[in-house]
């Protein structure tokens, strides 16, 4: 399926004027919800085939040795730890909380270059389970609705150890909300021979801003005000293993969870990608997402009434800002970097962090991260990027 952007799919429609395009009722919290969808769209039948292709190389990569690995770690022979990187919270102290999993109150338009506006599907060709609140909508575009401050919701937060346990010392901070699911997900993995740890979790606005700056990979660090980190209800987690990994993608949705950054989305969710980053949405939506193979922002871009996103303009840092320049949709390669304007902002990701090319299918044609063909595959490159 040709890449097309949300703009070239749907018409722009601000909710802010717009009273139809918002969520008509509070009907369930996000945890409970309606029975899932009822139809299947062409669109969306395109995209299931697509990406339950990628799904499904991504969970049989480990199988038949091609696993990834920490970081984006491109192919390897034998299953490893994975682990999110070092970089991604380890050496970063919490600071202050973020807004809830769910954001009140109605979107705010976008107004800055860097902050696209919800691009509505035609009405009612969309089925999600039904949301109390909208969920924050974040990605290379969009920014959380605080972005330029930390709301100072300490006690929204809680403090954990790696195993998410109680611990006052605890490096890692979540969303109280998330605590029990994420427990959960620990032990059904550990019952199932996988010792799976949190590695990242909460970040405020200055831990995110410190990461970036830190973080030279394209497509690894997401900027200030746009990463899911900021909201407490995301986690990074140690893979020790390939067959974690593949147990992480077939059970993190009982639990509630959904993977934000799978394998082969690169050019939909802006990063490479990060089988260890999990994010709550809740069990309805999460299975939601795993039945239809389509990650968080795809729903978004289907039915933008589920999400919630800020202006980046309000943000302190210029790194929260990413104009695109010369750089057009369709985007460019230069060696394994992938560059491209991601619905009015920069976007950027090392295909090799996945061990795949950048290139167009013709020239002139849409840039993206291509796989490479088993024979051409560039050999050893992936085994020394986990940190
Ligand atoms: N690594 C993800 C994209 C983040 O920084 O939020
Ligand atoms: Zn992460």
């Amino acid at each position: 399926m040709p890449l097309r952007t949300a703009e070239q799919r749907y018409p722009r429609r601000d909710p802010d004027t717009d009273h139809a395009a918002r969520v008509p009722q509070a009907v369930a919290r996000i945890a409970g919800i309606r029975p899932p969808f009822g139809r299947t769209l062409r669109q969306d039948g395109e995209v299931r085939v697509r990406d339950l292709f990628f799904l499904g190389l991504w969970l049989g990569s480990p199988l038949v040795g091609l696993g990834m690995t920490g970081c984006g770690t491109p192919v390897q022979s034998a299953p490893r730890p994975v682990v999110a990187p070092a970089i991604e919270g380890t050496s970063i102290q919490p600071q202050s909380s973020e807004p809830s999993a769910a954001l009140p109150g109605p979107a705010r338009s976008a107004t800055g270059s860097n902050t696209a506006e919800p691009s509505p599907p035609p009405r009612g060709q969309s089925s999600w389970p039904t949301l109390v609140e909208r969920l924050p909508w974040v990605n290379p575009a969009r920014c959380l609705k605080h972005c330029a401050m930390d709301p100072g919701e300490t006690e929204a937060l809680m403090t954990v150890n790696a195993k998410g346990e109680d611990d006052v010392r605890g490096r890692l901070r979540i969303r109280k909300e998330i605590v029990e699911p994420l427990r959960a997900l620990l032990q059904a993995a550990q019952a199932a021979g996988h010792a799976l740890r949190i590695e990242s979790a909460y970040r405020s606005y200055k831990d995110q801003e410190r990461l970036f700056a830190t973080i030279k990979e394209a497509g690894r660090a997401a900027r200030p005000g746009h990463s899911e980190h900021q909201l407490g209800t995301t986690v990074d987690l140690r893979l020790p293993t390939g067959a974690a990994i593949a147990w992480l993608a077939e059970h993190a949705a009982e639990h509630g969870f959904a993977l934000s950054y799978p394998s082969g989305k690169q050019r939909i969710t802006g990063y490479r990608p990060e089988p260890w980053h999990i994010r709550f949405v809740g069990r309805e939506l999460a299975k939601a997402l795993v039945e239809r193979g389509l990650t968080l922002e795809e729903a978004f871009r289907d039915t933008p009434e589920l999400g919630e996103s800020g202006s980046c303009t309000d943000c302190p840092s210029p790194a929260s800002q990413a104009p695109c320049g010369a750089i057009s949709d369709a985007g460019e390669c230069r060696g394994s970097v992938l560059t491209w304007c991601y619905d009015g902002a920069l976007a950027s990701v090392d295909c090799a962090t996945s061990g795949e090319t950048c290139g167009a299918e013709r020239p002139g044609g849409v840039a993206a991260c291509r796989t490479v063909p088993r024979a051409a595959a560039p050999p050893d490159r992936a085994a020394s990027a986990a940190p």
